[in-house]
């Protein structure tokens, strides 16, 4: 994908809680796409981490898009309670989930951007019949469940795949990427075909602040592609 059109979804669960209004509103001024926010409930991955309160608080802050990844079972029980706080846009597990169809039938019934999730060691085989549904298909490049782990290069081909299916559909969905995303692996993933990189601790835990560290990501990309064009 080209720099300028790959977006940036920065994840809060990298950010510091006492200041995420702030660091939220950076990210909008440096041009974040959207801000993404990791529910997790202590089950389908073993750490817990926000609900729909902070939905709410975020939803007075920021117009940015506001995408909620659900690490959770039984999505669908809370999906209307994220609604209403404030949500515009949710992504889903196909693992653990055996009704995913319904889920994202029911996403779209409340108005709602649906992605679909996938592991590590899910293939990309298995989206196939939803991903006209969809609004979005997100490869996990790290197991789910935390933040600041390694990037799993095993999945560059995957996301390829994923990219391949999605342009035989004439770009129907958002192909996108979380976990372990810095300059070095978002120009990889970029290459790959993701067109939306979540990154929480390459843009949250930089020193030099999070306007600089999402430039660093953008310009990482961008010089990737100057030089595959020299
Ligand atoms: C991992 C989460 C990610 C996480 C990414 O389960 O889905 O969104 O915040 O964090 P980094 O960018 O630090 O790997
Ligand atoms: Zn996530």
């Amino acid at each position: 994908m080209e720099a300028d059109t790959v977006k940036l979804a920065p994840s809060i669960l990298a950010a510091d809680f006492a200041r995420l209004g702030e660091q939220v509103a950076e990210a909008e001024q440096a041009g974040a796409d959207r801000i993404h926010i990791d529910v997790m409930d202590g089950h389908f991955v073993p750490r817990l981490s926000m609900g729909a309160p902070i939905v709410q608080s975020l939803r007075r802050v920021t117009r940015l898009r506001l995408e909620i990844h659900m690490m959770i079972l039984n999505p669908d029980s809370f999906l209307e309670e994220f609604v209403e706080a404030g949500s515009d846009s949710f992504l889903v597990h196909w693992e653990g989930n055996n009704n995913l169809h319904r889920t994202v039938r029911r996403i779209k019934e409340l108005g709602k951007y649906a992605g679909v999730a996938v592991n590590p060691a899910t293939p990309a085989a298995v989206l196939e019949e939803m991903l006209p549904e969809l609004d979005q298909v997100l490869v996990m490049t790290v197991n789910p469940g935390f933040g600041h782990q390694q990037f799993l290069h095993s999945t560059l081909p995957k996301i390829e795949r994923v990219r391949q299916m999605v342009e035989r559909l004439d770009g129907c969905c958002e192909v996108g990427v979380d976990g372990g995303i810095n300059q070095e692996t978002a120009r990889l993933a970029s290459a790959a075909g993701a067109g939306v990189l979540v990154a929480g601790s390459s843009i949250f835990g930089d020193n030099l602040g999070v306007a600089t560290a999402m430039g660093g990501l953008r310009a990482s990309i961008a010089r990737h592609k100057s030089n595959l064009l020299a």
